[in-house]
Order: C-alpha cells, then sequence, then structure tokens
C-alpha cells in the first residue's frame, strides 16, 4: 500500500497531461448581430467566468472575469470601459490591468475568433 503513494504521484508526473500542446479550449460565445457596440456578455469558460466585450472602435476582447484578488465575478462599467469588483472594490481597464486594489494581477485576456457570423473565445490562437 505504501507503494500506491510513492507510485502514483511518480506515473503522474510522467503521464502526459490531458490537454497537448497546441491543442485549443475554444467555446462558442455568441453571435455578431447579439453584440451592440460598447456591450459585454457574460459567460462560462474553463468553469470559469469570462466575459467578452464589443469595444467602441468595433473591435472585440475577452477577459476572464474572475477578480484575481479573491475570486468575486466582476462586472463591466460601459460608460468606463473597465471592469470593478463589488467584493472589494478593485478596479480593472478594458485590457485586464489593475486600475485600483486590493487585485495586484491583471486579468487573464483570452483570444476572440469570428467565424462568418460566429464569435469564439479561445485561450489561445489557434495553430495553422
Ligand atoms: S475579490 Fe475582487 S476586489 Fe476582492
Amino acid at each position: 500500500m505504501i507503494a500506491a503513494y510513492i507510485v502514483y504521484p511518480v506515473l503522474r508526473f510522467f503521464t502526459p497531461p490531458a490537454v497537448a500542446l497546441g491543442e485549443v479550449d475554444k467555446v462558442f460565445v455568441t453571435t455578431l448581430d447579439k453584440m451592440g457596440l460598447n456591450t459585454a456578455k457574460f459567460f462560462k469558460f474553463l468553469d470559469k467566468p469570462a466575459v467578452l466585450v464589443h469595444l467602441p472602435d468595433g473591435k472585440y476582447t475577452s477577459l476572464s472575469a474572475k477578480c484575481t484578488h479573491m475570486g468575486c465575478t466582476v462586472a463591466f462599467q460601459s460608460k468606463d470601459d473597465n471592469f470593478i469588483c463589488e467584493c472589494h472594490g478593485s478596479i480593472f481597464n478594458i485590457d485586464g490591468k489593475v486600475l485600483k486594489g486590493p487585485a495586484t494581477r491583471p486579468l487573464p485576456v483570452y483570444y476572440v475568433d469570428i467565424e462568418g457570423n460566429k464569435i469564439y473565445v479561445t485561450v489561445k490562437k489557434q495553430l495553422a
């Protein structure tokens, strides 16, 4: 039995991860016609809250909506183009950078892929 406590962690260490290098985690979020300018759509990505924003200049961005302080979900403030966490008052800009603490780390940014009328969010750019 003690051998199992030793062997199992060693085997797990040498076992390839469930997600192979280059594999893309990708989720369909919405369609172009459902995202007005300066609006945000919250969705679940990788079991965490995430947000897609249609910026005033027409571009799209997507970030984790999980505050990096203690994990509350941030809210989008369209008039200032930023995210506020109502738990302890952290504010993040549209790029995820911290404008006001207590959070010290930025919100992770995801990639937006538009295919036809469909908007997808991915962890990383798809390999060609
Ligand atoms: S959890 Fe967001 S500021 Fe504390």
